[in-house]
């Protein structure tokens, strides 16, 4: 027990990485983890009362929201807004950036942009969800009300990035640059220890995980790719494994610990993909290059592209380095359907 380290004690240990860090990003990281325990702890209990199920709202791109996604969204805002470092937080559940115009964010440092409950739908099923957060130094000058240019900024900027899992146990997994480590949630301690040091992801995988639904809408070379990972040779590890829960973080955690591919592609239906670049796409890319992966959405690295609006959606193709590089070649041969 004498070697436990906790997500705390971690963060003021990693502090030195930074040349002139004080304290600043830690007291971020620390209302992060504030709030993924109280969202926890509401997830938990979310067969028993009654939290489960749509509010009868959408979101600005059309969705129901689940009660817990408010719930959760309301419980990192505030959380955020409580210390001394955001000046403001996009949401996956806000039309437009909120701005924390107290007194006590004046002069902070950074922005977050967040999923608060990344596969909310899953809730009502017991099956896993999570949150993910993407941070940022403002580039406006501290001081004045932060701008659009402080939340689109391209996803090799962020300064920190990771999700929280709410899982058969709870994890936090994050990376500031320096690797990527995770924690997993004590709840008799009420903390969450280092369980994962320096996860690297393997460089071969074989499972793959796609809404295979989908299957004819996507593009030729994610087609192709497909019937690659099915086909029968024994020797290169094929078939390989298809899985797919539908928690966008669940499933990158699960093939960032065995080796794996993401994948979702553009569809008829979504002809820029589903998933959002800046809060779930951006802070995932990083994460997985941090861990040895790649991160693309079929032709750029995600890490590269520049934002246009807070919402925007992109392909999303990511995991072990030589599957999304297999998956490339599949892409780059059938480019033009
Ligand atoms: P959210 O619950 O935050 O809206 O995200 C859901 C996302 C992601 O978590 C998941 O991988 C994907 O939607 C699943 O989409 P399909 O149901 O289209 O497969
Ligand atoms: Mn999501
Ligand atoms: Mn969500």
């Amino acid at each position: 027990m004498s070697e436990m380290r906790t997500l705390g004690e971690f963060i003021v240990e990693k502090q030195t990485d930074f040349p002139h860090a004080s304290g600043e990003l830690s007291s971020l990281l620390a209302s992060i983890r504030l709030a993924a325990k109280i969202v926890n702890r509401e997830i938990n209990k979310a067969g028993l009362v009654d939290i489960t199920g749509a509010v009868g709202t959408e979101n600005i791109q059309g969705e129901d929201q689940q009660k817990l996604d408010v719930y959760a969204n309301e419980k990192f805002k505030a959380a955020l807004e409580a210390r001394d470092q955001v000046c403001g937080v996009a949401s996956e559940e806000e039309d437009e950036a909120i701005i924390f115009n107290k007194e006590l964010n004046k002069n902070a440092k950074y922005v977050v942009l967040m999923d608060p409950l990344d596969g909310s739908t899953n809730i009502d099923v017991n099956v896993s969800v999570g949150t993910i957060f993407s941070i940022y130094h403002r580039v406006s000058p501290i001081g004045t009300t932060p701008t659009a240019e402080d939340f689109l900024q391209p996803g090799h900027k962020q300064v920190a990035a990771g999700y929280v899992i709410y899982g058969s146990s709870t994890m936090l997994v994050y990376t500031t640059g320096n690797g990527v480590n995770g924690f997993t949630y004590d709840p008799s301690l009420g903390t969450f220890c280092l369980s994962h040091e320096n996860m690297m992801i393997p460089e071969d995988g074989r499972i793959y995980s796609i809404n295979e639904g989908n299957y004819i809408r996507f593009p030729t070379g994610v087609k192709k790719y497909i019937k690659y990972c099915q086909e029968n040779v024994p020797e290169d590890n094929r078939p390989y494994t298809s899985r797919y829960i539908g928690s966008l973080v669940a499933d990158f955690h699960r093939n960032l610990l065995k080796g794996g591919i993401y994948l979702y592609p553009s569809t008829l239906s979504h002809p820029q993909g589903k998933l959002r670049l800046l809060y779930e796409c951006n802070p995932m890319a990083f994460l997985m290059e941090q861990a040895g992966g790649i991160a693309t959405d079929g032709i750029n690295r995600i890490l590269d592209l520049d934002p246009q609006e807070l919402h925007q959606r992109v392909p999303f193709f990511v995991g072990s380095k030589n599957m999304v590089t297999k998956l490339q070649e599949f892409l780059e041969a059938h480019k033009d359907n």
